[in-house]
């Protein structure tokens, strides 16, 4: 099924985890697509032999003017933009009390999860503005939700994202375009596996359906959230967390 068959998705932290399955499923549903990370080589692993669809960019989505530049590319490759969906994050150091928090750590979380998507979501916004077309998904994380004891750090930064994506889902409403959230519980990727086990206890013992998530729960979830046919929802903070989060 071509579902995405003629648009233009960027899409951020591509080269693991959510980002790479999210982009597999949207390149083999038609999409062209820009794929932005930081570990260039770790994309063109995975992104290989599809070349026609694909433009590639190695780029630190905390560096505003790279940004800028990427989307710059992945417009003179593919003429617009209609989705963008930003995977990067990172937790930072976890299993810490807010008394015990580096600032230096803190800032470092805020500018990957939070300034990144900021970056990114003004970067493109002109793009969908000129076409009114548009849907933005911000990968945010049930801690942002619920926050996480031991994290304050990345809850916090999710919880950044959510509100921002009711900002945006507001002032964009009338455009054409939706910008949403997802706030997913825990789904084995190299993101959870470097985190303490300790911490990742106490996340999984959360979750009512006693599992974690699937990479390809994920990556329905999202693909659905930037389809056309996701036209009424807009600043909402879709839930993946097996229960955990009931609103
Ligand atoms: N895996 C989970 O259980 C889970 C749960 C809730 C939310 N999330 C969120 O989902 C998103 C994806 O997480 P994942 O588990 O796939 O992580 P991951 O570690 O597998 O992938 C993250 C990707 O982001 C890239 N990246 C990191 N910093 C970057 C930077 N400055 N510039 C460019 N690229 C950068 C990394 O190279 C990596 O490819 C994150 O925002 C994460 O917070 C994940």
């Amino acid at each position: 099924m071509l579902h995405f068959k003629s648009q233009v998705a960027v899409i951020t932290g591509a080269a693991s985890g959510l980002g790479l399955v999210i982009a597999h499923k949207l390149l083999n549903e038609g999409a062209n697509v820009g794929l932005l990370d930081m570990n260039e080589s770790g994309l063109l692993e995975h992104f290989v032999g599809n070349q026609e669809q694909e433009e590639v960019v190695g780029v630190d989505v905390t560096d505003e003017m790279q940004v800028q530049q990427a989307v710059e590319k992945v417009i003179a490759r593919f003429g617009k933009i209609d989705i963008l969906i930003n995977c990067v994050g990172i937790t930072g150091i976890t299993q810490v009390k807010s008394h015990e928090v580096s600032s230096e750590n803190l800032r470092k979380v805020m500018d990957v999860n939070f300034m990144s998507a900021f970056y990114t979501s003004k970067a493109v916004l002109p793009y969908m503005l000129a076409s009114n077309y548009g849907r933005i998904l911000h990968v945010a994380s049930i801690a942002g939700k619920e926050g996480n004891a031991g994290m304050l750090a990345y809850s916090a930064s999710k919880a950044a994202i959510i509100g921002m994506t009711k900002v945006q889902g507001k002032e964009y409403a009338e455009t054409g375009i939706t910008v949403n959230a997802l706030a997913p519980a825990v789904i084995q990727t190299p993101l959870v596996a470097a985190m303490p086990e300790a911490q990742v206890r106490y996340m999984t013992d959360k979750i009512p359906m006693k599992r974690c998530g699937t990479l390809e729960e994920a990556a329905n979830m999202a693909a659905f959230i930037v389809s056309p046919e996701n036209s009424f929802t807009t600043g909402f903070t879709f839930d993946l967390s097996g229960g955990r989060a009931t609103y």
